[in-house]
């Protein structure tokens, strides 16, 4: 009978220890998630639903956000892979300065995901998550199209150009996108940038950030626009360059207010919206993206291939990478309520 007791406390303590090791079983299911900044709303929501949805799919999850700083990110990715996280799924700062940390993530089988921004110059990415980017920019750019009448009037219209962070490879497709649709108009004469400033690299805007863009607004305005010219667009990428050019207006521009565009549908920026202070933004619901990303980790995490929808359009300089794209969804001031706050996204009590 002793014997008997001593073999069940035997066996008892063996599955202890097995108990253990599935905790560490748990730790082949820790998933890092790198996001790159908490200023921006879009973010918080992003890493947000994220770890949610990862956690309720039964994943450990290890989020971090960089204050966009480039060094923070890559130490950041760094501890994940040092700390056993089986799949990465990054939002990157800069998309060619991961290069060197995801080469170790290689060495060791770990998996990559691009979360809505492509990692550049490396193999090291398995899949790309994002919305399609082009279609953003193409949106915006037939909405200035469309609200001018640039194709049944003569202009000439005045506009002037932001997009984002150059470093973002995104903020190339969203400018290709609408200048695909804009830059014929131009070379016409029908659409005039009084500024002169055009080129991609003259009209982006470091981190995305709203005071840059604001600054470079408030130069536009003194030089081109202060003796009372009309300024009749301006194409913004996204809700943070928007939202600066829509202080700059406000602080110094006395004309009748002018289309702007944007991207997001940041709650500062549906506001504007609602207030005529922006004419329409291009929503993102990052509740899809998100899904769509826990998709992906599911299927790695099985060994199996992940879903996508496109596998030609993104090219990181090394390789095609598979790609889902989502789809961005026009918004202005009269179908907000539907999209965001019939869906769940917001509040009513968010935007007021
Ligand atoms: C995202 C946009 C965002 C911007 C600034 C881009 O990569 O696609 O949604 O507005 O970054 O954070």
């Amino acid at each position: 009978m002793k014997k008997k007791f001593l073999s069940v406390l035997l066996a008892g303590t063996m599955l202890m220890g097995l108990g253990a090791g599935c905790a560490k079983k748990q730790d082949s299911k820790k998933v890092g998630v790198a996001m790159p900044t908490k200023t921006l709303q879009r973010w918080n929501q992003d890493g947000d639903n994220m770890k949610k949805k990862l956690e309720a799919a039964g994943f450990q999850v290890d989020l971090q956000y960089a204050d966009n700083d480039i060094p923070t990110q890559q130490n950041q990715i760094e501890n994940m892979i040092n700390g056993g996280c089986k799949v990465l799924v990054i939002a990157s700062i800069d998309g060619s300065s991961l290069g060197t940390v995801l080469a170790a993530a290689q060495e060791k089988n770990i998996p990559v995901i691009a979360y809505d921004r492509l990692i550049m110059d490396t193999e090291a990415v398995s899949y790309y998550a994002t919305f399609d980017n082009y279609q953003v920019g193409t949106i915006q750019g037939e909405y200035i199209r469309d609200q001018l009448q640039l194709d049944s009037t003569d202009g000439p219209y005045n506009i002037e150009i932001f997009t984002g962070d150059p470093g973002d490879n995104n903020a190339r497709f969203f400018y290709g996108g609408a200048m695909d649709v804009l830059k014929p108009y131009i070379d016409q004469g029908k659409l005039v940038v009084k500024s002169g400033q055009v080129d991609f690299e003259t009209v982006a805007t470091a981190d995305w950030s709203t005071e840059n863009a604001q600054k470079r607004m408030d130069a536009i305005i003194a030089g081109q626009y202060a003796d009372g010219t009309k300024l009749d667009a301006v194409l913004c990428s996204n809700d943070s360059t928007a939202l600066g050019v829509a202080n700059a207006l406000e602080a110094a521009y006395t004309g009748e207010y002018p289309i702007i565009t944007g991207q997001d549908c940041d709650i500062a920026n549906v506001k504007n919206m609602i207030n005529g202070k922006q004419s329409m933004s291009v929503f993102k619901d990052t509740r899809t993206l998100a899904d769509q990303v826990v998709e992906m980790v599911k299927a790695i995490m099985e060994g199996k291939t992940a879903p996508t929808n496109d596998d030609s359009t993104y090219n990181n300089n090394k390789k095609v990478v598979p790609s889902f794209l989502c789809k961005p969804v026009f918004a202005d001031a009269t179908n907000y309520k539907e999209l965001l706050v019939d869906s769940g996204y917001y509040t009513e009590d968010q935007l007021k």
